[in-house]
């Protein structure tokens, strides 16, 4: 098993810090009330592999046209939850779990 340590409290909100986790980038975002209203969810913080769920390119944070991710490879679209919206990626971002605030 690898583990990982992250100081949470120090990621501001809106913000999309990136680390590295068993050879893999992972995304872990700080939701602002915004992202919360438009996700409809509670304030929580999750952690995602940052791979593409298409081809495996890294997609950008905060970036594509629903504010989550963007995947400059083939243009695919993922929103605040890593939810996909417009294609080529199959699937959302591979969540690895999320953390109540
Ligand atoms: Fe991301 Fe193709 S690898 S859209």
């Amino acid at each position: 098993l690898a583990s990982l340590e992250v100081h949470l409290s120090n990621i501001e909100p809106g913000t999309t810090v990136t680390v590295k986790w068993r050879g893999k980038p992972v995304f872990i975002r700080r939701r602002t009330e915004y992202d919360i209203k438009l996700a409809n969810s509670v304030d929580i913080q999750s952690l995602l592999v940052g791979v593409c769920t298409h081809l495996e390119c890294i997609p950008l944070p905060n970036a594509g046209d629903f504010g989550g991710w963007f995947c400059p490879c083939h243009g695919s679209h993922y929103d605040i939850s890593s939810r996909i919206h417009k294609r080529p990626a199959p699937f959302n971002l591979e969540f690895l779990f999320t953390m109540w605030t």
